[in-house]
This record gives structure tokens, C-alpha cells and sequence, in this order.
């Protein structure tokens, strides 16, 4: 057993994908701004950075912001370019010590600056970690990383991280059934795991259940 959970390491995901959905709604259920939704959605995701590391999971991807987010309203796009660069600030050191990797993965275009010299910075502080790599998909979207890779030949070995397996494990929250241009490549094979809870309620716990899940499916490939 490499971990808690009683899950033997062959049934673990190596790459557990998460579409962290339902800020706002969580938000909107509590007569609060959307923001106060992000916040809240901010100290779920490092309660399941931890679970992902005492379980095991060797590359989790988080989708934090698409290249479809650009078309909500300017005050929220200002708040969540601000937002994630103080929480990669706030958190770097943590993540170093936990030994783990920061990755910024997505287009550099229209991300203001400081907010891509905060991920640099983060990237190179944790650069040598080995635990887990944590992989913030930041102005991602499936079909410009396609598009992107396409454009230099094979696309496969261009990928944003060409070294990161395909995901085994994708979860999305807040009850809605879609991909929203996350990882299309990569989750090919990937096993879906679908939510209601809210993006803000879900952590460690929640993420276990969802190993668990996944630990009883039987993944064919194509094969028999
Ligand atoms: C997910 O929550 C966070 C981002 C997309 C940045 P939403 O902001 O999409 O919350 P809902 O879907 O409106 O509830
Ligand atoms: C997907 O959520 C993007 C992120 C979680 C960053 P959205 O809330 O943007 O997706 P749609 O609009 O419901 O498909
Ligand atoms: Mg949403």
C-alpha cells in the first residue's frame, strides 16, 4: 500500500485532473459576491493539493482559468489575474517545502506580466521538487494548445508539458456535465468523475472518495 486509503498503488491515478467549478454559485447561495466564492475556492484547492500528496498522486492539473474567461466581466477578470498572483506568492514557499513542483501551463498572451513573473518565479524556486507536480492551467485551453502545437509538426511532443503522462483521473465539480476545452488530448482515456458539490465544499475527503471511485473501474483501452 503506498498510501491510506487502502487503495494498492497500481489503482491510484499517476495524473488526476480537476475542473474547479462553482465558485460563483457557492457564492450566490450565500447572498456573497463571487469573489468571496474564489477565496473560499482558493483554501479548497490547497486542502486537496495536501490529500493529492498524502494519497499519492504523482501530477494533478488544475483548471484555474480558460481562455473562454476572458469574456466574463472586466472587474472579475481583474480580480482573478490579481487573485491568482498573490495566491502563487502566498503559497510558494509551502508547496517548496512540501516538495512540491509549480507549473504554469496555458498561453502567456493577454496574462498581464507580474502575474506571469509570479508563476516564473514560483516555477523556479520549486524546479528541482519531485513529490507531486502541480500543474495550473492558467489561460489554458484545449483547443489553443492544440492549435499551438499543431503549428510546429508532431503535437504529441508539443504539448505546454510534453513530459506530463495523459490524465487518468478527471473531476469536475458543481454538477455540470462537460469538459469546457480542458485537456482534450490528454484525456482521451481519462475517467470521468462527475461532482455536485461545489467547488468550494469539496477537499481532501471528497478527493479521496473520488480515488476510490476510480480505484473500482476497469479501464479497457480499447481492448477486452
Ligand atoms: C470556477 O467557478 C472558477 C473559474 C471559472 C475561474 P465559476 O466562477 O465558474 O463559478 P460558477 O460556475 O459561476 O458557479
Ligand atoms: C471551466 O469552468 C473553467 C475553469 C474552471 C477555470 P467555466 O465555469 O468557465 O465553464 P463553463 O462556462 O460552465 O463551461
Ligand atoms: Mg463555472
Amino acid at each position: 500500500m503506498s498510501n491510506n486509503l487502502g487503495i494498492p498503488p497500481e489503482r491510484l491515478p499517476r495524473h488526476v485532473a480537476i475542473i474547479m467549478d462553482g465558485n460563483g454559485r457557492w457564492a450566490h447561495a450565500r447572498g456573497l459576491d463571487r469573489t468571496k466564492g474564489h477565496e473560499q475556492g482558493e483554501k479548497a484547492l490547497f486542502d486537496v493539493v495536501e490529500g493529492a500528496l498524502e494519497a499519492g498522486v504523482r501530477y494533478l492539473s488544475v483548471y484555474a482559468f480558460s481562455t473562454e474567461n476572458w469574456s466574463r466581466p472586466d472587474e472579475e477578470i481583474d480580480f482573478l489575474m490579481n487573485f491568482n498572483r498573490a495566491l502563487i506568492r502566498i503559497r510558494r514557499d509551502d508547496l517548496n517545502e512540501r516538495n512540491v513542483r509549480i507549473r504554469r501551463v496555458g498561453r502567456t498572451e493577454r496574462v498581464p506580466t507580474d502575474v506571469i513573473e509570479e508563476f516564473a518565479a514560483a516555477e523556479e524556486m520549486t524546479k528541482d521538487n519531485t513529490a507531486m507536480d502541480l500543474l495550473v492551467c492558467f489561460n489554458y485551453g484545449g483547443r489553443a494548445e492544440l492549435e499551438d502545437a499543431a503549428t510546429k509538426g508532431d503535437i504529441a511532443s508539443n504539448l505546454y508539458v510534453p513530459d506530463v503522462p495523459d490524465v487518468d483521473l478527471l473531476i469536475r465539480t458543481s454538477g455540470e456535465l462537460r469538459l469546457s476545452n480542458f485537456l482534450l488530448w490528454q484525456s482521451a482515456y481519462a475517467e470521468l468523475y462527475f461532482t455536485d458539490t461545489l467547488w468550494p465544499d469539496f477537499d481532501r475527503h471528497s478527493l479521496f472518495a473520488a480515488l476510490k471511485d476510480y480505484a473500482s473501474r476497469d479501464r479497457r483501452f480499447g481492448g477486452l
